[in-house]
This record gives C-alpha cells, structure tokens and sequence, in this order.
C-alpha cells in the first residue's frame, strides 16, 4: 500500500523534525509534544546480553550497533529509518547534522564516541538518548529504540542505584501506549526468570503491543528445544513469538556479514528437527515483516486522532508563523515551518486517500 508507506514516511519525518525543534528550544505549538506521542515506536527490552541490539541490528540489516558481553548499550538510542527511492544509503545523526555517514563502520563507533562523550569510558550509564537517522532503500519506515540491558547487580564502577535507574528508564519508554515492546528473552534461560516478560507484563499487562522475541535458540543445551515457548504454551501474548539466531560472539570477532548471518539463521531454521514446521515464522526477515504489518494496523486505528491532532498543529503553527514579529530563534522558525509543510503533506495524502474510496475512513 503506497498510500500508507508514504503517510508512515511522514510521520517519520514529523517526529524527527518535532525532535530537532525540542533541541533548539522554540516548540511552542501546544499539540507538538501529544503529537510526538501519537508517533508509534519500537523498543527493545531484556536483560543484559540477551541479543537486544543483534536483534536491531537484524531488523534494520545492518552491522552499525555496537554488540558484545556486558554492559555494551550505555544510552538510549533512537534510531529512525527513513525509507528513500534509491542509493545513496547514509546514516545522519542529530547532533552532527552536517556529516553524512556511508561507512557504518563510522557509525558504530561514533555511538561508542558519542556514549563515552556522557558517561566517560565507563560503565555508568546515561538517560540522555542518542538520536540516529538511516536513510536507505532497503528500509522500512520505523522509529526503533535500542536500550541498556537490564541488571541484577551493580558491578565494580557502577553506583547502587544502577539496576533502578536502567529500570526507570526503560519503563519511561515502554509504559507509553505508543510504545510497541520488543520483549527479548535469551532461549538459554528459563523463560520463568526473564526480565523482558517481567517488565512488559508489568507495561502491557493484555500483551497487545509486546512482541515476545526468542534469541540465542542455537546455544540450548543439546536434546531441549523451545516450542513451548515458541508455539505459547510458557507464556501467552496476544502477538506471536518469534524465534532468531543472531551473530555468536565468535561470528561477530570473525565479521561475518548480515547477508551470511541472515542465510545461516533460515538454514538453522529449515533444517531443524525442531523447528523447521515453524520455519515460515521465525526469523530475524520475518520479525521485521511481522512489526512493519503491525505498525500500520496500529497506525490505521490511530489515524482519526493523528489526523485530527495535525489539523490542530497546522492551525496553531500557521497562528505561530503569523505572529514571527516577535524574536524566535531562526533554526526554530524554520523548523516550525518544516513541521508545518509535513503536516500539510500528511493532510492532503490523507485526503486523497479517503477520495480514493480506500480504508482509513468509514466508507
Ligand atoms: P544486548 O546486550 O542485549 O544488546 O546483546 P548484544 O546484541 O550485544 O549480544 C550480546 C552477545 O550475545 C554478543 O556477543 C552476541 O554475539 C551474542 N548473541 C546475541 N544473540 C545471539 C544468538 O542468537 N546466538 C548466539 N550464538 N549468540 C548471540
Ligand atoms: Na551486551
Ligand atoms: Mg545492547
């Protein structure tokens, strides 16, 4: 459905330029913030190492995340994908708006830098998030958001309070209904202990908008499988679980590719005398298939009151853009303006939309 991807793609753009506007202090249009978060997002949840930003990484097939033991993901990240119609694929970061990254490489380790730059080279942790935009044919249009790891204990160079503050702060991502829940829990644990479920039955205790994701299914102990999980036996959620075989350690020192790591997760898959019945069903393609459907089922129920709310913003902007006499900061005025333009843009595909005789209104 073009209609959708294109009013998918706006919203994107919508949220990253209301995120910009926040930055440069000049957000007066008082439906901005409700708007934002009417914008659905992605997140990911689950204890530390169990595979959160592998799983990422996979969606977005990509190798841009750093990955690895311990307490690797130290600031929320905030990553958009913003589908484009063709080459270049390049990676732009909002606090370094003039640089466009092609080697993602450099992406990584500006996220290292960039985390370090806060925390220092620690093992501290910062609720400041990190705002990462890719543009690139081979995306879908998402707002992903890749989080620390939950602990049980502080370790040596962390305070006390870090188990409850890594806590709070991904409660503060999850708990809004906006917030779609990657629930990540590792196949080499007892689904009982997991973190990933803990929280988001805490959150989303009708599990409507928690995704239950199953990692590491390759490092089970031999002659034990996890179809009571993957077939919701263990633990019921309204969406489907889905299985994935992400890079090992040993893959990611050896730089195995998305595309090789991609292949052998659907041969372990179809090859499987466990699993190759759910072959079809599991898989780090087909959970990204799954979320895409999902976000615009999700965005289809929500577009009376989006569109309503960028109706309202329009008003209060073309009000706000009106009154300019008085001193604004100048990169805010032309964000307003950019806001202004894509609401515009929203409306009218919105509109043709609903011409069209096609679904999204009662008729
Ligand atoms: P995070 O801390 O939750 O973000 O987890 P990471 O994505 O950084 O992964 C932690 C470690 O587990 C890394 O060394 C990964 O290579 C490894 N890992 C993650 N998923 C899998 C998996 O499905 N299979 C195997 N064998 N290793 C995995
Ligand atoms: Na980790
Ligand atoms: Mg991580």
């Amino acid at each position: 459905m073009a209609t959708m991807e294109s009013l998918i793609g706006l919203m994107n753009r919508i949220q990253r330029a209301c995120t910009v506007l926040g930055d440069s202090g000049g957000a007066d249009a008082a439906s901005l913030p409700s708007l934002w978060e009417e914008l659905p997002s992605i997140a990911v949840v689950g204890g530390q190492s169990s595979g959160k930003s592998s799983v990422l990484e996979s969606i977005v097939g990509r190798d841009f995340l750093p990955r690895g033991s311990g307490i690797v993901t130290r600031r929320p990240l905030v990553l958009q994908l913003h589908q484009t119609e063709g080459p270049p694929e390049y990676a732009e970061f909002l606090h370094l708006p003039k640089r466009r990254f092609t080697d993602f490489a450099l992406v990584r380790r500006e996220i290292q830098d960039e985390t370090d730059r806060l925390t220092g080279k620690s093992k501290q942790i910062s609720p400041m998030p990190i705002h990462l935009s890719i543009y690139s044919p081979h995306v879908v249009n998402l707002t992903l958001i890749d989080l620390p790891g939950l602990t049980k204990v502080a370790v040596e160079g962390q305070p006390d309070s870090i188990v409850e503050d890594i806590e709070n702060m991904v409660r503060s991502y999850v708990e809004k209904p906006n917030c779609i829940i990657l629930a990540i829990s590792p196949a080499n644990q007892d689904i009982a202990t997991s973190d990933a479920i803990k929280l988001s039955k805490e959150v989303d205790p009708t599990g409507e908008r928690t995704f239950g994701v199953l990692t590491k299914l390759d490092l089970m102990d031999k002659g034990t499988n996890a179809l009571d999980v993957l077939e919701g036996r263990s633990y019921r959620l309204q969406q489907p679980w889905v299985g994935v075989v992400n890079r090992s350690q040993a893959d990611i020192n050896r730089n195995v590719d998305m595309i090789l790591a991609r292949r052998k997760e659907r041969e372990y898959f179809s090859s499987s005398p466990d699993y190759s019945h759910l072959a079809s069903r599991m898989g780090s393609e087909y959970l990204a298939k799954l979320l895409s459907q999902h976000l615009e089922t999700v965005i289809k129920a929500r577009i009376p009151s989006i569109t309503s709310l960028i109706n309202k913003t329009i008003d209060e902007l073309e009000s706000e853009m009106d009154n300019l006499g008085r001193p604004v900061a100048v990169d805010a005025g032309a964000q307003l303006y950019t806001i202004l333009e894509l609401c515009r843009a929203f409306d009218r595909i919105f509109k043709e939309h609903l011409d069209g005789g096609r679904p999204g209104g009662d008729r």
